[in-house]
């Protein structure tokens, strides 16, 4: 059985006080941090850009799971790469050319993600496998914290787990939307192994004990 990768994302974090609470969510043992990155093309809202990204490095030693909802994210490839993004994260339902897309990404030394909207099939992910380091199943329609858990994700998770298994892959199998104590543990039962979570760990009055609690209910896999 493999760790639970708890993944704060700091779209939720008190931007005032960002270096106390991305550490407080260190502390708690937060193995990533997530970070949203919006377009207002893709997505309604416009959030950060490469910038937040670099500033972060600054403060923390974690992995950055950068999770970009923007129209051609080709175009940031370099941009994120220099900024110290560890993993970057695309929607196909922005680009044309997926693949060469996510041989871009591995050349530039991150890792390829590979995010579905929810109404977007796992075959778009199957044709790709091997080009792909983490699957992303979105579990809210992108562009906003603090919405509900589709409940239909959590089969699509049951899915891309027995694909990957069955094509032995490695890709890290992440869910992202609505995540909390609530739901933590159905995702992780249907396979899902990395967790971005906004709300639930940000909108906690104790973010580390937040952090530790989400962990918590990761442990009951049958
Ligand atoms: C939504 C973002 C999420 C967001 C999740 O478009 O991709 O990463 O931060 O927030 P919660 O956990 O509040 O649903
Ligand atoms: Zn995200």
């Amino acid at each position: 059985m493999k760790n639970p990768v708890l993944a704060p994302s700091v779209l939720s974090a008190d931007l005032g006080k960002l270096a106390e609470q991305v550490k407080a969510a260190e502390t708690g043992g937060a193995d990533w941090l997530h970070v949203d990155i919006m377009d207002g093309q893709f997505v309604p809202p416009i959030t950060f850009g490469a910038n937040m990204v670099a500033a972060l490095r600054k403060i923390s030693t974690l992995p950055l799971d950068v999770h970009l909802m923007v129209k051609d994210p080709e175009r940031f490839v370099a941009a994120y790469a220099d900024a110290g993004a560890s993993v970057f994260t695309f929607h196909p339902e922005a680009t044309v050319h997926s693949q060469r897309l996510l041989a871009s990404i591995r050349a530039r030394g991150m890792k390829a993600g590979f995010a579905l909207n929810p109404g977007s099939p796992l075959t778009l992910a199957e044709e790709l496998l091997d080009d792909i380091d983490l699957l992303l199943i979105m579990s809210v329609n992108p562009g906003f914290g603090g919405q509900d858990y589709i409940a239909s994700a959590t089969e699509k998770l049951k899915r891309a787990r027995a694909l990957l298994t069955a094509r032995k892959s490695a890709a890290v199998l992440e869910v992202d939307g609505g995540i909390s104590g609530k739901t933590i543990t159905t995702a992780w039962q249907a396979g899902a192994e990395a967790f971005a979570i906004g709300s639930a760990v940000f909108g906690a009055k104790d973010i580390s004990g937040e952090v530790k609690e989400l962990r918590r209910r990761c442990s009951d896999k049958v």
